[in-house]
C-alpha cells in the first residue's frame, strides 16, 4: 500500500509519500517545509501568519514529496491528514487540500490525530512492543497515555497549564535565546552546571500521572538576571527532565508494562532519552522524526486505516488524546 501523508497542524507544511510490506513501513519521500525562520523574527508562531505560509507551501511540498517518492499520483493507494488539534488557520489548508485531491483523484482519505501521529514515528523503521506507555512531549502538548493496541489507548494524565515544549521556549526567551527555545536551550546547557542552580519541580510527588510546568518559568523569571545563563539553561532542563521521568517511570511501574514509548519535538531531547534509558526500555524517533513531519501521519494511517467520505471531515483544533 502507497499512502501520500500531509501534515499543516502548525508553522510546518509537510508531505510525505510511504509504502508498507506488512508491518514495515519504508519512507519514499518525506519533505518538510518551515516558516520557523519567519517566526523568529517575532519570537513565536503568529497564527493568521503561520496559515498565510501553509497556503503557500502546500502545493509545491505535496508535489515535491510525489517527485522525489517518483510515485505517480494515480499509484497511491490513500491520502492521510491532520486533521487536529492544531491552529484553525493551518490546520484547514492540509484538511482542505486533502479533502480535494481524495475526491478529484477517488482516493481513500484517512483522517489523523496529530497526537497520535507523533507516537507512529516510533513505527517507522521500527516495531515497539504492546503494551506500552506513551510519553507525548511537543509545543502544545504534554500527555501519558497507556497503549493497549493500534486504536486501544487509554488516557492517563497530562499537564494541568504549561507543555514541556512551551516551557522549554518560554524559559529560553526569558534567557534571550531565539525561536525555537528547546533545542536551543539544549545546546547551551551543555555549556552549564545544572547542579548550580535549584528550581522547584512541581507536582513531581504528586500520585497522579499529571504534570505542572508553569510555576517553573515564573521561577526562571525571577532569577534570569542575576545567574550563569549556562548553569540556568542546565538546570531548566534538568528540572523538566527530572519531572518527565519520574511521572513516566511512575505509569510504567503502575500498569505493569515493559516499555515507554516517547514522542514529540522535545523527544529529540537527548538529557531526556538518556535519562529515561537508564530506567526502562524506551523507543523513541531519530531527532529529525520528533518535530512535525507528514512521514508518522502517513504511518499512523497503516495502522488505523479508517477512511471517511470527504465532506465528512472537519479540521478540529481541540482534538486531544482522550477521544
Ligand atoms: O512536536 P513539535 O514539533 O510541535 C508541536 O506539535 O508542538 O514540538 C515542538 C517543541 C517546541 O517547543 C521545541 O522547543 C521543542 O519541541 N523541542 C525541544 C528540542 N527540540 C524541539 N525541546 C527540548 N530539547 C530539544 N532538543
Ligand atoms: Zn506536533
Amino acid at each position: 500500500m502507497i499512502i501520500l501523508g500531509i501534515e499543516t497542524s502548525c508553522d510546518e507544511t509537510a508531505a510525505a509519500v510511504l509504502t508498507n510490506d506488512e508491518n514495515r513501513v519504508t519512507i519514499l519521500s518525506n519533505v518538510v517545509a518551515s516558516s520557523a525562520d519567519l517566526q523568529a523574527k517575532y519570537g513565536g508562531v503568529i497564527p493568521e501568519q503561520a496559515a498565510r505560509e501553509q497556503i503557500k507551501s502546500m502545493i509545491p511540498v505535496i508535489e515535491e514529496a510525489l517527485l522525489e517518492s517518483r510515485v505517480k499520483s494515480q499509484d497511491i493507494d490513500a491520502i492521510a491528514v491532520t486533521y487536529g488539534p492544531g491552529l484553525i488557520g493551518s490546520l484547514l489548508v492540509g484538511v482542505e487540500t486533502a479533502k480535494t485531491l481524495a475526491t478529484v483523484w477517488n482516493k481513500p482519505l484517512i483522517p489523523i490525530n496529530h497526537l497520535l501521529g507523533h507516537f507512529y514515528a516510533n513505527w517507522i523503521g521500527g516495531q515497539p512492543k504492546f503494551p506500552a506507555i506513551g510519553l507525548l512531549v511537543s509545543g502544545g502538548h504534554t500527555d501519558l497515555i497507556l497503549f493497549k493496541d493500534h486504536g486501544r489507548h487509554e488516557y492517563l494524565g497530562g499537564t494541568r497549564d504549561d507543555a514541556a515544549g512551551e516551557c522549554f521556549d518560554k524559559c529560553a526567551r526569558l534567557l534571550r535565546l531565539p525561536y525555537p527555545g528547546g533545542p536551543n536551550l539544549a545546546k547551551l546547557a551543555l555549556q552549564g552546571l545544572a547542579l548550580q542552580i535549584n528550581l522547584p519541580r512541581p507536582m513531581i510527588n504528586s500520585k497522579d500521572l499529571d504534570f505542572s510546568f508553569s510555576g517553573l518559568k515564573t521561577a526562571v523569571a525571577n532569577i534570569a538576571d542575576k545567574s550563569n545563563v549556562a548553569d540556568l539553561a542546565a538546570s531548566i532542563e534538568q528540572t523538566i527532565v527530572d519531572v518527565l521521568v519520574k511521572k513516566s517511570i511512575q505509569a510504567v511501574k503502575q500498569y505493569g508494562v515493559k516499555n515507554l514509548i516517547i514522542a514529540g519535538g522535545v523527544a529529540a531531547n537527548q538529557l531526556l532519552v538518556s535519562n529515561l534509558q537508564l530506567k526502562t526500555k524506551l523507543y523513541v524517533p531519530p531527532p529529525e522524526l520528533c518535530t512535525d513531519n507528514a512521514a508518522m501521519i502517513a504511518t499512523a494511517a497503516f495502522f488505523n486505516n479508517h477512511p471517511i467520505k470527504p465532506n465528512k471531515l472537519q479540521a478540529n483544533p481541540n482534538l486531544n488524546l482522550s477521544i
